[in-house]
């Protein structure tokens, strides 16, 4: 989750770039560059660290109004990007732009590159040497291989040579005039100025100069002039499309035109789960976790994995476990952090202990990982945060690759925490040989398939979720049941429900509902049923039963094509199917929805919600 932004035009650009560049703040980043070209020649400037440090690396000074004043350079065409690291450590050499080997082609890079080592591996073979640890720099080296005096061509030709999940932009040190981009699924917008144009992963980093935007689509290629843009597709032929006016103010088009942050992330998740399972997916029978750095006789001798985590993430370990237990079949023992810490917990050399933690900061996460690392256990961080501490206190770092979440209601990071456990699970059952060649092509097939799921599921559910939002928002009570795979997605939803909506919400094992919770049961309560097929479906579907029999509404979630599911509910909100152990990270939407809903229609702030920060440190 980048941000990109580019310039051609007659004005000096250095100071529109970083300008640019501050509107995608928002975004979150790590590090920051700018490339220039003047006079044949491409001038770089990178920095770790905020804008101010990029600033004061390329000599711009602010004045005591926060405005530039330093001469800008009269360069009048110029590539800007922030970072957030998904391949390559923080690093002044891993930050955007990169060049080729004679540094006369620049690009920056949003996304993945999922064939990114056998092209770095052909490409050295044919002499490129590369100056970072990026997949991104493949770009400019493959570009410079196809460059024979036609920018557009060879962007076109190396376009075609990639795979993966990304947007480039790609300016040559002999091409004064122009631009050229690419998208294959990450947003790239142009946007047109008299005699000049932008470039851009999102619309803020132009509105200020221009509202004339231009959208290009899935693989296209698009090449820019002070005169306009031109676009075509993968195979060169020209795609003709008009601009839109953007009508947004700032503050709308910083949420992507959503009305809050949270839901703008609810609907981010097909491409963050993407951007997460990638590459890690090389092969249609291999998980290459190779990142991980933990060898392979560890994980095939460790005893016992145990994981430690605070709310969703909680939760997205919870998920894990089943998957670990079903495929690999070593047993995982779940815990509470701030529990953990306290309860001087046996744990040692033989065991794994994977912490979980979005923004690798939560102070009791923190504190049960260093704990079981004293004793001997080896730790793994599974963060959405480089250079966050619990990459610093780990033996090994999984990241998911979510980018910034705003909102502080979790959403797009849980479901890429279920989907990097996922992967832990098949690449620890791979180790353990636990599991069949066959069944782990197919799990791996079903777990590709899986972004295009959530984006069906986010597609077609919600005029349902809002309907349940429109009859249950004023009700003082929900309840969330579901056995198995389904109660921690049960769990998840009943946090998100009562986090932002304040409205009480209790999430049970359904078979636990007889020796008590029962007696909560009347006709003005909800009770929303994970009933996804898995092994005890049919026992969930008894619990349904004991539930109408007490005149509750039945709100059931269930997996397309399950007849019995929607007899048993009032409601039965269909999502596509998918292996049973797969079914949690897309039957949390319907969920993440419906809270959002009720706390709208109550009229409350579901990015701000009240009590609650996004980063737990304190203990
Ligand atoms: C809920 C939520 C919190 C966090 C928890 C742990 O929507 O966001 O429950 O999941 O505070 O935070 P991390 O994952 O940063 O350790």
């Amino acid at each position: 989750m980048c941000g990109i932004v580019g310039y051609v035009g007659k004005r000096p650009c250095r100071d529109l770039l970083v300008a640019g560049l501050e509107k995608l703040e928002y975004r979150g980043y790590d590090s920051a560059g700018i490339s220039l070209l003047e006079d044949g020649r491409i001038d770089t400037v990178r920095a770790v660290g905020n804008l101010a440090n990029l600033r004061a690396a390329a000599g711009i000074e602010p004045d005591g109004d926060g405005a530039v004043a330093v001469a800008a350079p009269p360069a009048t065409i110029g590539l800007a990007h922030t970072r957030w690291a998904t391949h390559g450590r923080v690093t002044e050499e891993n930050a955007h732009p990169h060049g080729d080997c004679s540094d006369a082609v620049h690009i920056v890079l949003n996304g993945i590159v999922e064939n990114h080592s056998e092209l770095r591996a052909e490409l050295s073979e044919q002499g490129h040497v590369f100056s970072s640890e990026t997949d991104a720099e493949i770009v400019a080296h493959l570009i410079e291989r196809n460059y024979d005096g036609d920018l557009t061509e060879a962007v076109r030709r190396s376009f075609n040579e990639l795979r993966g999940h990304y947007a480039f932009a790609a300016m040559h040190a002999e091409q004064p005039e122009t631009l050229v981009a690419a998208r294959q699924e990450c947003p790239l917008i142009v946007g047109l100025g008299s005699d000049e144009a932008f470039i851009a992963s999102a619309i803020p980093a132009f509105l200020a100069e221009t509202r004339r935007a231009l959208i290009i689509e899935n693989g296209e290629i698009v090449t820019v002039t002070p005169e306009g843009a031109s676009i075509t597709d993968a195979a060169g032929n020209p795609v003709e499309r008009d601009a839109d006016q953007v009508e947004w103010d700032e503050d709308t088009a910083e949420k992507g035109g959503y009305a809050t942050f949270m839901r703008k992330e609810i609907d981010e998740q097909p491409d963050s789960v993407a951007e997460t399972i990638a590459d890690r997916l090389p092969d249609r029978d291999r998980v290459d976790l190779s990142e991980l750095e933990i060898v392979p006789e560890f994980i095939a001798g460790m005893r016992r994995i145990v994981i430690v985590a605070c709310g969703t993430s909680y939760h997205a370990g919870l998920v894990g476990r089943y998957a670990i237990e079903q495929w690999a079949r070593v047993p995982v023992e779940m815990d509470i952090a701030s529990e953990y810490r306290y309860r001087d917990p046996v744990v040692g050399e033989d065991d794994l202990v994977i912490g979980i933690t979005q923004s690798g900061e939560t102070a009791d996460t923190l504190a049960a990982m260093r704990l079981a690392r004293e004793r001997g256990a080896k730790v793994l961080a599974l963060t959405n945060v480089m250079g966050s501490q619990a990459t610093r206190d780990a033996d090994a770092v999984l990241y998911t690759r979510a980018g910034l979440e705003i909102g502080v209601a979790a959403t797009k990071t849980f479901t890429t925490q279920v989907a990097a456990m996922y992967l832990l699970g098949l690449w620890v059952a791979q180790h353990r040989g636990t599991i069949p060649d066959e069944r782990l092509a197919e799990l791996i097939a079903e777990l590709k398939a899986i972004p295009h799921k959530i984006q069906e599921t986010l597609d077609s559910v919600e005029d349902q979720v809002k309907a349940v939002a429109r009859a249950e928002h004023e009700g003082r009570f929900f309840l969330y049941l579901g056995r198995n795979i389904g109660l921690p997605i049960c769990l998840e939803g009943a946090l998100k429900m009562k986090e932002i909506s304040y409205i009480p919400s209790d999430a049970y094992a359904a078979g636990e509902m007889k020796h008590g919770p029962i007696a909560l049961l009347d006709e003005s309560t909800p009770v929303v049923c994970v009933a996804t097929e898995s092994p005890t479906l049919e026992k969930m579907l008894s619990n349904m039963e004991e539930v109408r029999a007490r005149g509750a509404d039945v709100i059931a979630i269930a997996t397309e094509g399950s007849p019995r599911v929607a007899e048993a509910s009032d409601l039965a909100i269909e999502i596509p199917r998918t292996d049973w152990v797969l079914q949690p990270i897309v039957a949390i939407l319907p969920l993440q929805l419906l809270a959002y809903h009720v706390a709208r229609m109550l009229g409350l702030n579901v990015d701000q919600p009240r009590n609650l920060a996004k980063t737990v440190t304190v203990e």
